[in-house]
Protein backbone atom coordinates (compact mmCIF):
# COMPACT_ATOMS: atom_id res chain seq x y z
CA UNK A 1 0.00 0.00 0.00
CA UNK A 2 1.42 3.74 -0.95
CA UNK A 3 1.52 6.41 1.34
CA UNK A 4 -2.47 7.67 2.83
CA UNK A 5 -3.92 10.51 0.52
CA UNK A 6 -5.23 12.43 3.18
CA UNK A 7 -2.48 12.00 6.68
CA UNK A 8 -5.13 12.96 8.93
CA UNK A 9 -7.60 10.88 8.21
CA UNK A 10 -5.73 7.75 7.69
CA UNK A 11 -5.62 5.87 11.06
CA UNK A 12 -9.51 6.05 11.18
CA UNK A 13 -9.68 4.60 7.63
CA UNK A 14 -7.14 1.92 8.38
CA UNK A 15 -9.33 1.28 10.94
CA UNK A 16 -12.53 1.23 8.41
CA UNK A 17 -10.59 -0.84 6.11
CA UNK A 18 -9.50 -3.29 8.61
CA UNK A 19 -13.40 -3.84 9.49
CA UNK A 20 -14.75 -3.65 5.87
CA UNK A 21 -12.39 -7.18 5.35
CA UNK A 22 -13.78 -8.88 8.20
CA UNK A 23 -17.37 -7.93 7.11
CA UNK A 24 -19.05 -10.86 5.49
CA UNK A 25 -21.74 -8.78 3.44
CA UNK A 26 -21.75 -4.80 3.06
CA UNK A 27 -24.43 -2.77 2.41
CA UNK A 28 -23.76 0.20 0.73
CA UNK A 29 -25.62 3.48 1.65
CA UNK A 30 -25.51 6.70 -0.27
CA UNK A 31 -27.02 10.05 -0.97
CA UNK A 32 -28.87 11.05 -4.84
CA UNK A 33 -26.87 13.84 -5.86
CA UNK A 34 -23.57 14.06 -7.64
CA UNK A 35 -21.29 13.29 -4.86
CA UNK A 36 -23.68 10.68 -3.32
CA UNK A 37 -23.12 8.45 -6.39
CA UNK A 38 -19.84 9.08 -7.03
CA UNK A 39 -18.93 8.24 -3.57
CA UNK A 40 -21.28 5.08 -4.12
CA UNK A 41 -18.72 4.39 -7.53
CA UNK A 42 -15.59 4.86 -5.59
CA UNK A 43 -16.67 2.77 -2.45
CA UNK A 44 -18.54 -0.05 -4.87
CA UNK A 45 -15.53 -0.67 -6.99
CA UNK A 46 -12.96 -0.72 -3.84
CA UNK A 47 -15.33 -3.13 -2.42
CA UNK A 48 -15.71 -5.09 -5.68
CA UNK A 49 -11.59 -5.08 -5.65
CA UNK A 50 -11.37 -6.13 -2.16
CA UNK A 51 -13.46 -9.01 -2.94
CA UNK A 52 -15.94 -7.84 -0.48
CA UNK A 53 -19.44 -8.94 -1.46
CA UNK A 54 -21.84 -5.80 -0.90
CA UNK A 55 -25.24 -4.08 -2.24
CA UNK A 56 -26.02 -0.54 -3.28
CA UNK A 57 -28.93 1.22 -2.23
CA UNK A 58 -29.63 4.97 -2.36
CA UNK A 59 -31.90 7.05 -0.15
CA UNK A 60 -32.79 11.51 -0.73
CA UNK A 61 -32.19 11.63 2.65
CA UNK A 62 -31.51 9.56 5.59
CA UNK A 63 -33.77 9.35 8.17
CA UNK A 64 -35.31 7.39 10.99
CA UNK A 65 -37.31 5.40 9.03
CA UNK A 66 -34.76 4.28 6.27
CA UNK A 67 -32.39 3.76 9.00
CA UNK A 68 -35.18 1.45 10.60
CA UNK A 69 -35.45 -0.10 7.24
CA UNK A 70 -32.10 -0.54 7.26
CA UNK A 71 -31.61 -2.10 10.44
CA UNK A 72 -34.52 -5.08 9.67
CA UNK A 73 -31.89 -5.98 6.44
CA UNK A 74 -29.52 -9.21 6.73
CA UNK A 75 -26.21 -6.91 6.43
CA UNK A 76 -24.10 -6.85 9.23
CA UNK A 77 -22.52 -3.81 7.80
CA UNK A 78 -23.66 -1.01 6.73
CA UNK A 79 -21.40 1.70 5.16
CA UNK A 80 -22.60 4.76 4.78
CA UNK A 81 -21.22 7.69 2.09
CA UNK A 82 -22.25 11.51 1.88
CA UNK A 83 -24.34 11.05 4.49
CA UNK A 84 -24.11 9.55 8.30
CA UNK A 85 -22.73 11.62 10.13
CA UNK A 86 -26.03 14.18 10.92
CA UNK A 87 -27.92 11.32 11.37
CA UNK A 88 -25.41 9.34 14.40
CA UNK A 89 -27.77 9.78 16.65
CA UNK A 90 -30.64 7.49 15.26
CA UNK A 91 -27.69 5.08 13.78
CA UNK A 92 -25.87 4.33 16.82
CA UNK A 93 -29.17 3.17 19.02
CA UNK A 94 -29.48 0.59 16.31
CA UNK A 95 -25.48 -0.49 16.45
CA UNK A 96 -25.53 -0.67 20.29
CA UNK A 97 -28.89 -3.48 19.70
CA UNK A 98 -26.68 -5.33 17.32
CA UNK A 99 -28.46 -4.28 13.88
CA UNK A 100 -25.53 -3.69 12.11
CA UNK A 101 -22.07 -2.19 12.30
CA UNK A 102 -22.24 1.64 11.04
CA UNK A 103 -19.01 2.73 8.87
CA UNK A 104 -19.30 6.18 7.73
CA UNK A 105 -17.75 8.04 5.09
CA UNK A 106 -19.07 11.59 5.15
CA UNK A 107 -18.22 15.42 5.46
CA UNK A 108 -22.06 17.02 6.76
CA UNK A 109 -21.59 18.47 10.46
CA UNK A 110 -21.39 15.48 13.06
CA UNK A 111 -24.59 14.73 14.72
CA UNK A 112 -24.07 14.34 18.61
CA UNK A 113 -23.59 10.76 19.00
CA UNK A 114 -20.02 9.10 17.81
CA UNK A 115 -19.46 5.78 16.44
CA UNK A 116 -16.05 3.76 16.21
CA UNK A 117 -15.74 3.52 12.18
CA UNK A 118 -16.34 7.37 11.62
CA UNK A 119 -14.47 9.08 8.53
CA UNK A 120 -15.38 12.60 8.73
CA UNK A 121 -12.75 15.52 7.58
CA UNK A 122 -14.93 17.87 10.15
CA UNK A 123 -13.24 15.60 13.11
CA UNK A 124 -10.16 16.34 12.32
CA UNK A 125 -10.07 19.68 11.37
CA UNK A 126 -9.95 19.70 7.90
CA UNK A 127 -13.30 21.61 6.14
CA UNK A 128 -15.98 19.49 4.99
CA UNK A 129 -18.04 22.21 2.48
CA UNK A 130 -14.46 22.87 0.65
CA UNK A 131 -11.57 21.02 1.54
CA UNK A 132 -13.03 17.37 0.92
CA UNK A 133 -16.45 15.64 0.03
CA UNK A 134 -18.05 13.19 0.41
CA UNK A 135 -16.93 10.61 -2.44
CA UNK A 136 -13.54 12.40 -1.39
CA UNK A 137 -13.93 10.30 2.30
CA UNK A 138 -15.01 7.34 0.48
CA UNK A 139 -11.84 7.41 -1.64
CA UNK A 140 -9.61 7.83 1.04
CA UNK A 141 -11.55 4.48 1.89
CA UNK A 142 -10.56 3.11 -0.83
CA UNK A 143 -6.57 3.95 -1.02
CA UNK A 144 -6.74 2.29 2.54
CA UNK A 145 -8.74 -0.87 1.54
CA UNK A 146 -5.58 -1.51 -1.38
CA UNK A 147 -4.77 -4.86 -0.95
CA UNK A 148 -2.77 -7.40 -2.49
CA UNK A 149 -1.40 -5.23 -5.42
CA UNK A 150 -4.50 -3.34 -5.93
CA UNK A 151 -4.47 0.32 -6.86
CA UNK A 152 -7.61 2.63 -6.26
CA UNK A 153 -5.79 5.84 -7.61
CA UNK A 154 -7.52 5.91 -10.90
CA UNK A 155 -10.76 6.65 -8.31
CA UNK A 156 -9.70 10.01 -7.40
CA UNK A 157 -10.66 11.61 -10.86
CA UNK A 158 -14.31 10.14 -10.23
CA UNK A 159 -13.59 11.77 -6.39
CA UNK A 160 -13.17 14.77 -8.19
CA UNK A 161 -16.20 15.05 -9.96
CA UNK A 162 -17.95 14.54 -6.66
CA UNK A 163 -16.01 17.32 -4.81
CA UNK A 164 -16.89 19.39 -8.33
CA UNK A 165 -20.39 18.57 -7.99
CA UNK A 166 -20.38 19.62 -4.74
CA UNK A 167 -18.70 22.97 -5.64
CA UNK A 168 -15.76 22.47 -3.74
CA UNK A 169 -14.33 24.20 -6.39
CA UNK A 170 -15.83 27.48 -5.97
CA UNK A 171 -12.90 29.79 -5.17
CA UNK A 172 -11.35 29.31 -8.84
CA UNK A 173 -9.60 25.22 -7.89
CA UNK A 174 -9.99 22.47 -5.65
CA UNK A 175 -7.56 22.55 -2.36
CA UNK A 176 -6.85 21.14 1.01
CA UNK A 177 -7.32 17.71 1.16
CA UNK A 178 -8.97 17.87 -2.28
CA UNK A 179 -5.63 18.63 -3.90
CA UNK A 180 -4.11 16.11 -2.96
CA UNK A 181 -6.46 13.61 -4.55
CA UNK A 182 -6.32 15.96 -7.62
CA UNK A 183 -2.60 15.06 -7.32
CA UNK A 184 -3.24 11.26 -7.34
CA UNK A 185 -5.34 11.19 -9.97
CA UNK A 186 -2.93 13.31 -12.05
CA UNK A 187 -0.12 10.85 -11.16
CA UNK A 188 -2.27 7.46 -11.79
CA UNK A 189 -3.03 8.94 -15.52
CA UNK A 190 -6.96 10.00 -14.56
CA UNK A 191 -6.89 13.28 -14.41
CA UNK A 192 -5.59 16.41 -15.74
CA UNK A 193 -5.75 19.86 -14.49
CA UNK A 194 -5.62 23.22 -16.47
CA UNK A 195 -6.06 26.51 -16.27
CA UNK A 196 -9.17 27.43 -18.67
CA UNK A 197 -12.23 29.93 -19.05
CA UNK A 198 -14.39 29.40 -16.21
CA UNK A 199 -17.90 28.74 -17.78
CA UNK A 200 -19.65 25.57 -18.10
CA UNK A 201 -19.81 23.80 -21.32
CA UNK A 202 -16.75 24.26 -22.63
CA UNK A 203 -16.94 19.82 -23.67
CA UNK A 204 -20.13 19.95 -25.28
CA UNK A 205 -21.44 23.61 -26.21
CA UNK A 206 -21.13 25.28 -29.02
CA UNK A 207 -19.41 28.73 -28.74
CA UNK A 208 -21.97 31.04 -29.04
CA UNK A 209 -24.43 28.84 -26.44
CA UNK A 210 -21.22 28.64 -24.10
CA UNK A 211 -20.49 32.35 -24.00
CA UNK A 212 -24.49 33.28 -23.87
CA UNK A 213 -24.91 31.13 -20.64
CA UNK A 214 -21.50 32.02 -18.87
CA UNK A 215 -23.19 34.50 -16.62
CA UNK A 216 -21.43 33.88 -12.72
CA UNK A 217 -19.26 36.78 -14.55
CA UNK A 218 -21.46 38.75 -16.12
CA UNK A 219 -19.94 40.34 -19.58
CA UNK A 220 -22.46 43.28 -20.57
CA UNK A 221 -23.37 42.44 -24.72
CA UNK A 222 -22.11 38.69 -24.53
CA UNK A 223 -23.65 37.09 -21.61
CA UNK A 224 -27.37 36.14 -22.50
CA UNK A 225 -27.32 37.56 -25.70
CA UNK A 226 -27.09 35.07 -27.83
CA UNK A 227 -26.34 37.29 -31.24
CA UNK A 228 -24.28 39.63 -28.60
CA UNK A 229 -21.85 36.70 -28.54
CA UNK A 230 -22.23 35.64 -32.43
CA UNK A 231 -21.32 38.68 -32.97
CA UNK A 232 -17.92 38.69 -30.48
CA UNK A 233 -17.02 35.57 -31.93
CA UNK A 234 -17.19 36.21 -35.53
CA UNK A 235 -15.32 39.78 -35.22
CA UNK A 236 -12.13 37.87 -33.98
CA UNK A 237 -9.54 36.42 -36.28
CA UNK A 238 -10.21 32.93 -35.05
CA UNK A 239 -12.05 30.45 -37.13
CA UNK A 240 -14.60 29.42 -34.69
CA UNK A 241 -17.04 27.40 -37.41
CA UNK A 242 -15.77 24.52 -38.95
CA UNK A 243 -15.83 23.82 -42.89
CA UNK A 244 -19.56 23.60 -42.89
CA UNK A 245 -20.28 26.53 -40.92
CA UNK A 246 -21.53 24.60 -37.59
CA UNK A 247 -20.21 26.38 -34.47
CA UNK A 248 -16.93 24.59 -32.78
CA UNK A 249 -17.04 23.86 -29.66
CA UNK A 250 -14.31 25.29 -27.18
CA UNK A 251 -12.84 21.91 -27.25
CA UNK A 252 -12.16 22.04 -30.98
CA UNK A 253 -10.37 25.05 -30.75
CA UNK A 254 -6.19 24.51 -30.85
CA UNK A 255 -4.53 25.86 -27.55
CA UNK A 256 -4.00 29.41 -29.38
CA UNK A 257 -7.17 29.95 -30.73
CA UNK A 258 -8.73 29.26 -26.91
CA UNK A 259 -6.34 31.63 -25.63
CA UNK A 260 -6.93 34.15 -28.12
CA UNK A 261 -10.83 33.98 -27.26
CA UNK A 262 -9.96 34.43 -23.87
CA UNK A 263 -7.83 37.41 -24.10
CA UNK A 264 -10.39 38.94 -26.12
CA UNK A 265 -13.11 38.04 -23.81
CA UNK A 266 -11.28 39.72 -20.92
CA UNK A 267 -10.16 43.01 -23.29
CA UNK A 268 -14.27 42.81 -24.02
CA UNK A 269 -15.19 42.74 -20.21
CA UNK A 270 -12.77 45.26 -19.49
CA UNK A 271 -13.92 47.94 -21.74
CA UNK A 272 -17.04 47.43 -20.24
CA UNK A 273 -16.23 48.26 -17.44
CA UNK A 274 -16.39 44.65 -15.36
CA UNK A 275 -14.08 44.92 -12.16
CA UNK A 276 -10.36 43.64 -12.48
CA UNK A 277 -12.01 41.53 -8.91
CA UNK A 278 -14.63 39.67 -11.35
CA UNK A 279 -12.89 39.73 -14.33
CA UNK A 280 -9.98 37.49 -12.26
CA UNK A 281 -12.98 34.91 -11.70
CA UNK A 282 -13.57 34.47 -15.61
CA UNK A 283 -9.93 31.88 -15.88
CA UNK A 284 -10.08 29.07 -13.20
CA UNK A 285 -9.02 25.53 -13.10
CA UNK A 286 -11.02 22.72 -14.67
CA UNK A 287 -10.38 19.55 -14.16
CA UNK A 288 -10.73 16.93 -16.98
CA UNK A 289 -11.29 12.89 -16.96
CA UNK A 290 -8.30 12.10 -19.64
CA UNK A 291 -9.61 8.52 -20.11
CA UNK A 292 -13.16 10.08 -21.25
CA UNK A 293 -13.32 10.90 -25.12
CA UNK A 294 -13.16 14.34 -25.84
CA UNK A 295 -16.79 16.41 -26.66
CA UNK A 296 -18.52 14.44 -24.17
CA UNK A 297 -20.13 15.33 -20.67
CA UNK A 298 -17.84 12.72 -19.16
CA UNK A 299 -14.65 14.77 -19.94
CA UNK A 300 -15.13 17.35 -17.69
CA UNK A 301 -15.39 17.18 -14.12
CA UNK A 302 -18.23 19.99 -13.79
CA UNK A 303 -20.41 18.34 -16.87
CA UNK A 304 -19.86 14.65 -15.56
CA UNK A 305 -21.24 16.15 -12.02
CA UNK A 306 -24.54 17.58 -13.47
CA UNK A 307 -24.74 14.70 -15.85
CA UNK A 308 -25.12 12.59 -12.37
CA UNK A 309 -27.59 15.47 -10.70
CA UNK A 310 -29.82 14.98 -13.52
CA UNK A 311 -29.89 11.19 -12.58
CA UNK A 312 -30.13 10.98 -9.13
CA UNK A 313 -32.33 13.83 -8.33
CA UNK A 314 -35.22 12.30 -10.77
CA UNK A 315 -35.04 8.75 -8.96
CA UNK A 316 -32.41 7.75 -11.47
CA UNK A 317 -29.59 7.18 -9.52
CA UNK A 318 -29.23 3.47 -10.54
CA UNK A 319 -28.27 5.35 -14.08
CA UNK A 320 -25.60 7.70 -12.80
CA UNK A 321 -24.25 4.57 -10.54
CA UNK A 322 -23.74 2.86 -14.15
CA UNK A 323 -22.04 5.65 -15.96
CA UNK A 324 -19.91 6.02 -13.10
CA UNK A 325 -19.00 2.01 -13.10
CA UNK A 326 -18.65 2.60 -16.21
CA UNK A 327 -21.55 1.85 -18.91
CA UNK A 328 -21.34 3.56 -22.00
CA UNK A 329 -24.21 2.45 -23.70
CA UNK A 330 -27.52 1.89 -22.18
CA UNK A 331 -27.35 4.12 -19.26
CA UNK A 332 -25.24 6.96 -20.81
CA UNK A 333 -27.80 7.45 -23.51
CA UNK A 334 -30.99 7.42 -20.58
CA UNK A 335 -28.25 10.13 -18.57
CA UNK A 336 -28.21 12.65 -21.44
CA UNK A 337 -32.13 12.02 -21.99
CA UNK A 338 -32.21 13.06 -18.29
CA UNK A 339 -29.32 15.97 -18.73
CA UNK A 340 -31.80 17.70 -20.71
CA UNK A 341 -35.17 17.52 -18.32
CA UNK A 342 -32.89 19.09 -15.86
CA UNK A 343 -31.18 21.77 -17.71
CA UNK A 344 -35.04 23.07 -18.60
CA UNK A 345 -36.11 22.86 -15.41
CA UNK A 346 -32.98 24.52 -14.06
CA UNK A 347 -33.66 27.07 -16.80
CA UNK A 348 -37.54 27.14 -15.87
CA UNK A 349 -36.69 27.17 -11.95
CA UNK A 350 -34.32 30.36 -12.28
CA UNK A 351 -36.67 32.28 -14.32
CA UNK A 352 -39.56 31.39 -12.08
CA UNK A 353 -37.47 33.30 -9.26
CA UNK A 354 -36.49 36.15 -11.31
CA UNK A 355 -40.00 36.77 -12.57
CA UNK A 356 -41.62 36.23 -8.81
CA UNK A 357 -38.81 38.04 -6.91
CA UNK A 358 -37.79 37.17 -3.19
CA UNK A 359 -39.12 38.36 0.18
CA UNK A 360 -36.98 40.28 2.35
CA UNK A 361 -36.90 39.19 5.94
CA UNK A 362 -34.36 41.49 7.65
CA UNK A 363 -31.43 39.08 7.35
CA UNK A 364 -31.87 36.51 5.18
CA UNK A 365 -34.07 36.41 1.88
CA UNK A 366 -36.70 33.48 0.55
CA UNK A 367 -39.00 32.08 -1.90
CA UNK A 368 -41.87 29.81 -1.85
CA UNK A 369 -41.72 27.62 -5.08
CA UNK A 370 -44.48 25.81 -4.08
CA UNK A 371 -45.03 22.88 -7.21
CA UNK A 372 -43.05 25.08 -9.54
CA UNK A 373 -40.02 23.82 -9.26
CA UNK A 374 -39.33 20.09 -7.71
CA UNK A 375 -37.69 19.71 -3.89
CA UNK A 376 -34.88 17.89 -5.35
CA UNK A 377 -33.19 20.41 -7.78
CA UNK A 378 -35.03 23.73 -5.61
CA UNK A 379 -31.24 24.13 -4.02
CA UNK A 380 -29.48 24.23 -6.89
CA UNK A 381 -32.09 26.91 -8.11
CA UNK A 382 -31.58 28.68 -5.03
CA UNK A 383 -27.58 29.02 -5.15
CA UNK A 384 -27.81 29.64 -9.04
CA UNK A 385 -30.21 32.55 -8.04
CA UNK A 386 -27.94 34.20 -5.20
CA UNK A 387 -27.22 37.07 -7.68
CA UNK A 388 -29.58 37.13 -10.63
CA UNK A 389 -31.14 40.59 -10.58
CA UNK A 390 -33.30 41.12 -7.59
CA UNK A 391 -31.46 38.64 -5.15
CA UNK A 392 -28.71 40.25 -3.16
CA UNK A 393 -25.59 38.55 -2.36
CA UNK A 394 -25.42 39.90 0.86
CA UNK A 395 -27.82 38.06 2.39
CA UNK A 396 -28.38 34.02 2.37
CA UNK A 397 -31.21 32.76 0.25
CA UNK A 398 -33.66 30.42 1.64
CA UNK A 399 -36.33 28.68 -0.75
CA UNK A 400 -39.31 26.68 0.12
CA UNK A 401 -41.07 23.64 -2.55
CA UNK A 402 -43.51 21.15 -1.76
CA UNK A 403 -41.99 18.03 -0.74
CA UNK A 404 -45.82 15.92 -0.29
CA UNK A 405 -48.91 17.08 1.28
CA UNK A 406 -47.56 17.23 4.63
CA UNK A 407 -43.84 18.18 3.89
CA UNK A 408 -41.99 20.94 2.96
CA UNK A 409 -38.69 21.06 1.53
CA UNK A 410 -36.27 24.11 2.17
CA UNK A 411 -32.60 24.47 0.89
CA UNK A 412 -30.52 27.65 1.77
CA UNK A 413 -27.29 28.78 0.43
CA UNK A 414 -25.04 31.42 1.27
CA UNK A 415 -21.30 32.73 -0.30
CA UNK A 416 -18.05 32.74 0.99
CA UNK A 417 -17.68 36.00 2.00
CA UNK A 418 -20.94 35.61 4.48
CA UNK A 419 -19.64 32.45 5.87
CA UNK A 420 -16.78 34.45 6.52
CA UNK A 421 -18.74 37.15 8.72
CA UNK A 422 -19.98 33.79 11.03
CA UNK A 423 -22.43 32.79 9.24
CA UNK A 424 -22.99 28.75 9.06
CA UNK A 425 -26.67 27.50 7.70
CA UNK A 426 -26.31 24.00 8.93
CA UNK A 427 -26.85 25.46 12.45
CA UNK A 428 -29.62 27.72 10.90
CA UNK A 429 -31.28 25.00 9.45
CA UNK A 430 -30.73 22.85 11.80
CA UNK A 431 -32.04 25.01 15.06
CA UNK A 432 -34.61 26.42 13.03
CA UNK A 433 -36.20 23.15 11.88
CA UNK A 434 -36.28 21.37 15.27
CA UNK A 435 -38.24 24.52 16.52
CA UNK A 436 -40.83 23.54 14.20
CA UNK A 437 -40.96 20.08 14.36
CA UNK A 438 -38.44 19.21 11.16
CA UNK A 439 -34.95 18.20 10.68
CA UNK A 440 -32.11 19.28 8.62
CA UNK A 441 -28.16 19.84 8.67
CA UNK A 442 -25.63 20.33 5.79
CA UNK A 443 -22.61 22.85 5.60
CA UNK A 444 -21.94 25.92 6.58
CA UNK A 445 -22.63 27.70 2.93
CA UNK A 446 -25.39 25.46 1.81
CA UNK A 447 -27.91 23.51 4.01
CA UNK A 448 -31.27 21.97 4.04
CA UNK A 449 -34.47 20.60 6.12
CA UNK A 450 -37.51 18.99 5.85
CA UNK A 451 -40.38 20.81 8.25
CA UNK A 452 -44.15 20.40 8.58
CA UNK A 453 -46.27 21.50 6.02
CA UNK A 454 -48.12 24.97 7.24
CA UNK A 455 -44.47 25.91 9.43
CA UNK A 456 -42.80 27.95 6.68
CA UNK A 457 -43.38 31.57 8.25
CA UNK A 458 -42.41 30.49 11.85
CA UNK A 459 -39.42 28.72 10.50
CA UNK A 460 -38.46 31.75 8.62
CA UNK A 461 -38.89 33.89 11.42
CA UNK A 462 -36.68 31.80 13.14
CA UNK A 463 -34.10 31.46 11.19
CA UNK A 464 -33.98 35.51 10.30
CA UNK A 465 -33.45 35.34 13.94
CA UNK A 466 -30.63 32.84 14.43
CA UNK A 467 -28.76 34.70 10.93
CA UNK A 468 -29.39 37.88 12.43
CA UNK A 469 -27.12 36.67 15.88
CA UNK A 470 -24.67 35.09 13.36
CA UNK A 471 -23.77 38.01 11.24
CA UNK A 472 -24.57 40.98 14.29
O1 LIG B 1 -25.45 17.05 -0.13
P1 LIG B 1 -24.39 17.92 -0.09
O2 LIG B 1 -23.18 17.99 0.71
O3 LIG B 1 -23.75 16.83 -1.00
O4 LIG B 1 -24.47 19.08 -1.12
C1 LIG B 1 -23.70 20.22 -1.03
C2 LIG B 1 -24.48 21.31 -1.69
O5 LIG B 1 -23.89 22.53 -1.32
C3 LIG B 1 -24.50 21.24 -3.23
O6 LIG B 1 -25.81 21.41 -3.69
C4 LIG B 1 -23.64 22.45 -3.63
O7 LIG B 1 -24.12 23.04 -4.80
C5 LIG B 1 -23.80 23.37 -2.44
N1 LIG B 1 -22.66 24.30 -2.27
C6 LIG B 1 -22.80 25.62 -2.62
N2 LIG B 1 -21.74 26.49 -2.51
C7 LIG B 1 -20.56 26.06 -2.04
C8 LIG B 1 -20.38 24.71 -1.65
C9 LIG B 1 -21.49 23.84 -1.79
O8 LIG B 1 -23.89 26.02 -3.06
N3 LIG B 1 -19.54 26.91 -1.94
O1 LIG C 1 -21.05 24.24 -12.90
P1 LIG C 1 -21.72 24.48 -11.60
O2 LIG C 1 -21.48 23.40 -10.61
O3 LIG C 1 -21.57 25.87 -11.10
O4 LIG C 1 -23.26 24.37 -11.95
C1 LIG C 1 -24.21 24.34 -10.95
C2 LIG C 1 -25.44 23.79 -11.60
O5 LIG C 1 -25.99 24.71 -12.52
C3 LIG C 1 -25.15 22.54 -12.34
O6 LIG C 1 -25.99 21.52 -11.82
C4 LIG C 1 -25.48 22.85 -13.81
O7 LIG C 1 -26.42 21.93 -14.31
C5 LIG C 1 -26.15 24.15 -13.80
N1 LIG C 1 -25.64 25.08 -14.80
C6 LIG C 1 -26.05 25.02 -16.11
N2 LIG C 1 -25.63 25.98 -16.98
C7 LIG C 1 -24.80 26.94 -16.57
C8 LIG C 1 -24.35 27.00 -15.26
C9 LIG C 1 -24.79 26.05 -14.38
O8 LIG C 1 -26.79 24.13 -16.48
N3 LIG C 1 -24.41 27.88 -17.44
O1 LIG D 1 -31.05 19.79 -0.41
P1 LIG D 1 -30.03 20.84 -0.53
O2 LIG D 1 -29.33 20.81 -1.84
O3 LIG D 1 -30.46 22.19 -0.15
O4 LIG D 1 -28.94 20.42 0.54
C1 LIG D 1 -27.87 21.25 0.91
C2 LIG D 1 -27.02 20.51 1.92
O5 LIG D 1 -27.77 20.27 3.12
C3 LIG D 1 -26.61 19.14 1.44
O6 LIG D 1 -25.32 18.92 1.91
C4 LIG D 1 -27.57 18.20 2.12
O7 LIG D 1 -27.04 16.94 2.32
C5 LIG D 1 -27.82 18.89 3.43
N1 LIG D 1 -29.14 18.56 4.02
C6 LIG D 1 -29.21 17.95 5.26
N2 LIG D 1 -30.44 17.62 5.81
C7 LIG D 1 -31.59 17.89 5.14
C8 LIG D 1 -31.53 18.52 3.88
C9 LIG D 1 -30.28 18.84 3.34
O8 LIG D 1 -28.18 17.68 5.87
N3 LIG D 1 -32.76 17.56 5.68
ZN1 LIG E 1 -21.60 15.72 -0.47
Amino acid sequence: MSTAPVPELAETATACADRLHAAESVLVASHIDADGLTSAAVADTALERAGIEHEQVFFEQLDAEHIDRIAATEHETVLFTDFGSGQLDDIVPHERAGAFTPIIADHHQPADADTEFHLNPLLVGLNGARELSGAGAAYVLARALERDGVDNRDLAATAVVGAVGDMQDSGGELHGANAALVEEGVAAGALAEAKDLAVYGKQTRPLPKLLEYATDTYVPGISNSYSGAVEFLDGLDVACRDDDEEWKRWVDLTDDERQSVASALVRHAVSRGVPASKIERLVATTYTLTDEPEGTELRDASEFSTLLNATARYDRADVGLAVCLGDRTGALETARKLLRTHRRNLSEGLTWVKDNGVTDAGNLQWFDAGDEIRATIVGIVAGMSMGVDGVDRAKPVVAFARESETETKVSSRGTGALVRQGLDLSVVMGEASEAVGGGGGGHDVAAGATIPAGEEEQFIDRADAIVGDQLG
